[in-house]
């Protein structure tokens, strides 16, 4: 019998700490302790123990990846505004080498020219964008599908 792959960790970057200050166009109304609480629940639904981290240090991120391979079995990644240029981050999520989900609130191909580049996304097996916080758990749901494979 396998062992049950169920420890997902849930990585938020620069500026998702200030949600409900942010443009809610973009973002929805939800601040962030409320955006955790929803992802916290989507992923007891599905059977995953979670872990979050946020932070708007880079170095920090970095950091966190390199810690996480032996602790985690997936990552669900929202690297905001170091999703378009940060390749540190990149990096490190290819060192953590864990099966990943890339998650954006909005539509970022739908917006700005420069936000159309992700420097992580072909390092993830999916990527869920333009859905809002439900974003989220399809973003789980993927996951887990990945870990049952
Ligand atoms: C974001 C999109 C990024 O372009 C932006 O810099 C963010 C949030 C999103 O969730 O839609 O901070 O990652």
């Amino acid at each position: 019998m396998g062992t049950t792959r169920n420890r997902i960790e849930i990585m938020h970057g620069v500026n998702l700490d200030q949600l409900g200050r942010r443009n809610p166009d973009h973002y929805g109304g939800l601040n962030f302790d409320r955006l955790e609480q929803k992802i916290a629940g989507f992923a007891r639904e599905l059977g995953f123990t979670t872990r979050f981290f946020q932070t708007n240090a880079e170095h920090e991120f970095v950091e966190h990846l390199h810690r996480i391979h032996e602790m985690s079995d997936g990552i669900v990644i929202n690297p905001g505004a170091w999703t378009h240029y940060s390749y540190a981050i990149r990096d490190a999520l290819e060192i953590a080498d864990l099966p990943t989900v890339e998650v954006h609130l909005s539509d970022i191909d739908a917006r700005e020219d420069f936000r159309h580049v992700s420097v992580v996304r072909d390092l993830c097996f999916a990527t869920v964008k333009g859905q809002g916080p439900d974003g989220y758990r399809e973003a789980l749901t993927r996951l887990k599908e990945e870990l049952q494979r």
